[in-house]
């Protein structure tokens, strides 16, 4: 019995609006583009799960095409990686498809066979290949419009202004202890975090250190790096027990080495912490303080529109390896949390929610006087876990 070959859509590919209100097919995973007409996305619906040429004509209610020219457009469409060819019932290729993994037509379009079940997982999404692919190819051409954003950014509306003090004498030690050292820590002791060494974290992990000429673009050195020196992101202290701060939401400002306050303790912020951190940290107690990690978006997209996401997402990364090993030097016990909220929920942020975007956090406090035994396994010369 010949077996019919199955059609089903890529599961990379996005729709979206091109010049002059035209359709345009990506296939995020190639990046390759395809004008396509009304009727072309009517098909491309009808095969969320494999469908043979023959079914697909039944139900192709926008097209009158012969069963022939579909199975040949289908073929077309397989050829350019758009659909993938699935045999039925035998999970694996079509008897005319290529191996998994090979391109369907040599042609780059990743065009492969896929089984007749579900799509098989890649662990991304076309989103995520989308913005990957973006950035990849990146800058748009002509970016820089205008003046570049201020890299400061000042809150006119905050309560009060509280400058931290200068040159604490903190602890620290040399680097490779420090990063021996570092380990996320969920529990936290009960007594309050100390303003000073609170500023003294700032001072090291975020304080602006100085301007890069040109002056006009408004670039900063600090001690994590930054794409293009843009310097997007901005730090906001949700504070719950730091002695000499009034409990509540600040913005640390990096120019000035200061605290703005916004918002003073309520249980929104108790929320708030216990969604970002406690949550995804699997513990009940609130910490004594955290890192609410924002990024000014334009700051990078001025200099790099079509890959800001990416940049600030790395920008991100070196910034919260920078605030662990601090954290870690001078005693504050740290632990990092991936949890985004789009869009960003804070009302102490309200005005902001069009020019900042929330991108982790950071639960913060001094360690808990018995610290939870190391559950590491070391690692034995074979490279294999080493049996007790
Ligand atoms: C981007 C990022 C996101 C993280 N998110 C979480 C989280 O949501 N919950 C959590 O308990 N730990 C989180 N962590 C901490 C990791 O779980 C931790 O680094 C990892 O288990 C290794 O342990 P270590 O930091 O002690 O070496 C995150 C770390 C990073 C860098």
């Amino acid at each position: 019995m010949t077996r019919q070959t199955l059609y089903r859509r890529h599961r990379d590919t996005l729709v979206e609006w091109g010049e002059n209100g035209k359709l345009v097919l990506v296939d995020c995973g190639s990046w390759r583009k395809f004008s396509v007409k009304p009727a072309l996305l009517d098909l491309l619906s009808l095969l969320d799960h494999p469908r043979s040429a023959r079914d697909v004509h039944g139900a192709w209610a926008s097209s009158s095409r012969p069963e022939e020219e579909v199975r040949r457009l289908l073929e077309q469409l397989a050829g350019a990686g758009i659909v993938r060819r699935a045999a039925p019932g035998d999970g694996g290729p079509a008897p005319d498809a290529p191996e998994a993994g090979q391109p369907a037509h040599g042609d780059g379009t990743g065009g492969g066979p896929v089984s007749g079940g579900a799509p098989q997982s890649t662990g991304w999404t076309p989103y995520e290949l989308a913005v990957h692919a973006q950035a990849s190819r990146s800058p748009v051409p002509a970016p820089r419009r205008g003046d570049p954003p201020p890299a400061r950014l000042l809150h006119a509306e905050a309560l009060e202004r509280i400058p931290l003090p200068e040159g604490v004498a903190a602890p620290s030690r040399p680097l490779d202890q420090v990063l021996a050292d570092r380990h996320s820590i969920r529990q936290y002791d009960s007594s309050p975090v100390p303003l000073p060494l609170l500023a003294a974290f700032f001072a090291r992990t975020a304080r602006v250190r100085g301007y890069l000429p040109p002056l006009k673009y408004e670039q900063t050195h600090r001690a994590a790096p930054s794409g293009g020196a843009r310097h997007s992101l901005e730090l906001y202290l949700v504070a719950r027990d730091v002695a000499g701060l009034a409990a509540g939401a600040y913005h640390y400002d990096p120019f000035g080495h200061a605290l703005e306050r916004l918002a003073p303790w309520d249980e929104e912020l108790a929320d708030l912490q216990r969604r970002t951190l406690c949550v995804p940290m699997e513990q009940d107690q609130l910490p004594p303080a955290s890192l609410y990690l924002t990024s000014c978006a334009y700051r990078t997209g001025w200099k790099y529109e079509g890959m800001t996401l990416s940049l600030i997402y790395r920008d991100t990364g070196c910034l919260m390896q920078t605030l662990s090993l601090v954290g870690t030097d001078i005693g504050l016990a740290t632990c990092l949390t991936g949890r985004v909220e789009a869009p960003m929920t804070p009302s102490f942020l309200h005005p902001y929610r069009d020019r900042l975007i929330h991108v982790g956090n950071m639960a913060l406090g001094l360690p808990a006087a018995t610290p939870a035994a190391s559950r590491l396994v070391p690692v034995a010369t074979t490279g294999e876990p080493q049996q007790p």
